[in-house]
Parts: C-alpha cells; structure tokens; sequence
C-alpha cells in the first residue's frame, strides 16, 4: 500500500456524533472526501451535512437523538450497521459545556456534562466495538478530548473532569483492544472558533487572553482538526494506540 493510500477510506463505514456543525461538521465531511460513508448525528433535527456527503457520491444518514439519554446510544449505533451494513470508525465527538464557579455548580449541569461528555463515549465505545470485535474486523475510535483533558480550566468543573475521563478512557480501552486491530486514539483541540467557545470569545478580556497564549497567534477553525481526525480514523495511524493528540496551535507548548 503506498503512503497516499494508507490515507484512503474507500469502502470504509464511519458515523460521527455531534457532526451537524462545529468540529464533527469538519471530520464527518473530511472522512467522506477520503472515501468514507459518514452516518451524522446531532441533537436537534437541523441536518446540515448529510447532503453535503451524498453529494460526494457517499452513503450518509442524519440522526437525531440526545446522547444523554442511554436508549440513543444503541439506536445509533443499530441506525449505522442497518443503513452501511457495519460500523468501522466511531468518532464520539458529541459535547456540551457548562461554566459556573465550582462552588455554585449546579448539580443538573454535572449529570448533564457527565452524561453527554463521559458516559456517551464509553457507552458508544462499547457497542461499537463489540461489533468490531464480533466480526473479527479491524477498526478505529476517535475520542475528542481537549485541553481540559490536561488542565483544570476556570468555573468548568464538570467539563474538566469528563474530558480528563475521556483521555483516561481513551487508553484504558487502546490497551485492551490494541491486539486486536481497533485503534482508540483521541484528538485534544485547543481553543477553536466554534458555537461551544462563543461565550469565551465574546468576553473581551478572556478572548484577549487567551490569543495571546496561543503560539500560532489564532484561534483554530473546524478544518484545522480533519487532518488529524483522518490520520487517526486511516491506516496510516495503525500502530498508534492510546495517544491524545494536541490540535492546539502550540498552547500546551507554552
Ligand atoms: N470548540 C473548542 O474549542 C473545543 C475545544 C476542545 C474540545 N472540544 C470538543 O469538541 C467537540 C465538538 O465541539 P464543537 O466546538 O464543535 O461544539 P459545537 O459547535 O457546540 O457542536 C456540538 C455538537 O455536539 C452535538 N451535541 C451537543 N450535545 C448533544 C447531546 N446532548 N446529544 C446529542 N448531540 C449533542 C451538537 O448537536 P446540535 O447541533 O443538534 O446541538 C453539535 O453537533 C466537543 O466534544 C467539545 O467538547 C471543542
């Protein structure tokens, strides 16, 4: 297999959470152009980019269902293999964020954050990869973690401690299924202009802040993840296991 097609998803079938906009928006459009078919999900019924993936000549599916609610989980997962006849790469991308000081934190905002942020991706995780390990295939799991897998963060106590959980689980599954052909890996972003830091960037003085830390002297856009997320969801990553990549433009560096 040459370099170029190590990068190829030809016949490969992928379903990517939370890609009705945002950073899933760019990876599920990014597996697509490498060949993939791309299920898509969200949890409201706006469906931006399936058609966008027909239209590159792949299968694709919208499907609606908030992943804080457990009967979602295997539905998606079901909705996948029914409509591509298998489920080779999961990206569990799906997330939320809550900000409030940790001493006021409101308990409804930690099960949610626990919920769609932790459980969700050990749950689709699971189903997923009994199916790989079922059929005796080979496969790929991208988690998406982020900075907050690493540090603290400020009135984000919930988010921290889930995205911490999902790097944690990230290897946790990588050693167990390792041998058996299914990478687990996960993507850490920085700070990327998207819906879920709009709060941060229209806070002058944080948004201020936190450009200056950023070494490439930007915010990241959507696209500057789907190199990374197709490197981890192709062959070209088939001996990388358990690594929570950096697409941060230099912050952790710092
Ligand atoms: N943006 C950043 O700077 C950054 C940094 C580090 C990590 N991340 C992580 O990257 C991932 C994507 O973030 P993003 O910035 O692209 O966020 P976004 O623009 O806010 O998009 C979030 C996506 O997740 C879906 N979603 C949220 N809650 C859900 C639920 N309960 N059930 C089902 N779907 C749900 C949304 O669906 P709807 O459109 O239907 O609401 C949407 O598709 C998240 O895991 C986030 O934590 C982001």
């Amino acid at each position: 297999m040459s370099i170029l097609e190590m990068f190829q998803l030809n016949g490969k079938n992928a379903l990517v959470t939370g890609s009705s906009r945002g950073l899933g928006a760019a990876i599920a459009l990014a597996l697509a152009e490498a060949g993939a078919n791309v299920g898509c999900h969200g949890k409201s019924s706006q469906d931006a980019i399936s058609g966008r993936i027909c239209r590159l000549g792949k299968k694709s599916f919208y499907f609606s269902g908030d992943i804080a609610d457990p009967t979602t989980h295997s539905s998606l997962i079901e909705k996948t293999i029914t409509e591509f006849g298998s489920i080779d790469i999961l990206v569990n991308n799906a997330g939320t964020i809550r900000r409030a000081p940790a001493a006021a934190f409101p308990q409804d905002y930690w099960d949610e954050l626990i919920a769609v942020n932790l459980t969700a991706v050990f749950r689709l995780s699971q189903l997923a990869g009994q199916n790989m390990l079922d059929r005796g295939a080979t496969g790929k799991i991208l988690n998406i973690a982020s900075l907050l897998s690493f540090q603290g963060g400020i009135n984000v106590p919930a988010y921290a401690a889930a995205k911490g959980g999902v790097a944690q689980l990230t290897k946790a599954l990588a050693n167990e299924w390792a041998a058996k052909g299914i990478n687990v890996n996960a993507i850490a972003p920085g700070y990327m202009a998207t819906d879920n830091t709009e709060a941060l960037r229209n806070d002058p003085d944080r948004s201020r802040q936190i450009l200056e830390r950023i070494p490439a002297g930007r915010w990241g856009e959507p696209g500057d993840v789907a190199g990374a997320a197709l490197f981890l969801c192709s062959s070209a990553s088939d001996y990388i296991h358990g690594h929570v990549m950096l697409v941060d433009g230099g912050w952790m560096g710092r």
